[in-house]
């Protein structure tokens, strides 16, 4: 089912290439950016690539307050500021973070941050009452830009709420993506961990978008 969803930091490469597939495959995307012309110049060029007008562009709160699912694709360090403000228009909303805790210059380090992890630090930040959900950490933003490639790295989905989960896992799918229910919020360490595993992996082998497979289901 077609919905509504925006791409907090969708100006980026990671949260670009899955607002282009998200838009291509029928949703709604509203590109959320500090600066509201940054956005719509992102969203356009999404419109441009899938040939349809699926893509707008907003600050990150009315683009939160405007749509029905959030996803969040910032780097950690600014993480909770983004979610500050946009935590009013969250409430009651499925919110998808894909934020890996890295610490700048130690990025193949699995580095957690004080409050275990980014999911639960998000978590604590916005209340009871939004659905945190996590996923596509692991997903190299390389795999993402071009429509046709075919993209080589399940997804993990961690969250508190089986039918958010259900909802990401069929958004993954319609990326173009694999997605497995990895248990609850508090599992969101390990994708989150991960991340530096395959960034350290990618450098030791010279590729860019090193990924892991499901395998025995
Ligand atoms: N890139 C990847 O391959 C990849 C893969 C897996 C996971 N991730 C995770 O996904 C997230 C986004 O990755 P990315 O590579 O797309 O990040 P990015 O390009 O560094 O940043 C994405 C957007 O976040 C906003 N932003 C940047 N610095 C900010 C600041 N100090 N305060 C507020 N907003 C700021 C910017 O949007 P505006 O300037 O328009 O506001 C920027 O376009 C990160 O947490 C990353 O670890 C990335």
């Amino acid at each position: 089912m077609a919905t509504t969803i925006a791409v907090l930091g969708g100006t980026g490469p990671e949260g670009g290439g899955l607002a282009l597939r998200w838009a291509h495959a029928g949703h709604t995307v509203i590109i959320g950016s500090r600066d509201p012309a940054r956005a719509q110049a992102a969203a356009e060029a999404i419109n441009a690539k899938i040939g349809a007008e699926r893509a707008r562009g907003a600050e990150n709160p009315v683009a939160a307050a405007e749509a029905e699912v959030v996803a969040l694709t910032v780097p950690y360090a600014a993480h909770a500021a983004t979610i500050e403000s946009v935590r009013a228009a969250c409430q009651g909303k499925i919110f998808i973070d894909v934020t890996v805790p890295l610490v700048p210059g130690k990025v193949t380090r699995v580095a957690l941050p004080p409050g275990g992890s980014a999911s639960l630090e998000a978590q604590a930040l916005l209340g009871p009452e939004v659905r945190v959900v996590t996923a596509f950490q692991n997903i190299s933003a390389e795999h993402l830009q071009e429509l046709g490639h075919a993209v080589d790295c399940d997804v993990l989905v961690c969250g508190d709420d089986k039918a958010s989960k259900t909802l990401v896992i069929e958004l993954a799918r319609d990326a173009g993506m694999v997605a497995f229910d990895a248990g609850p919020l508090a599992n969101s360490v390990v994708p989150e961990g991960l991340t530096s595993v395959l960034i350290g992996l990618n450098i030791r082998h010279k590729v860019k978008s090193s990924g892991i497979k499901i395998t025995g289901i």
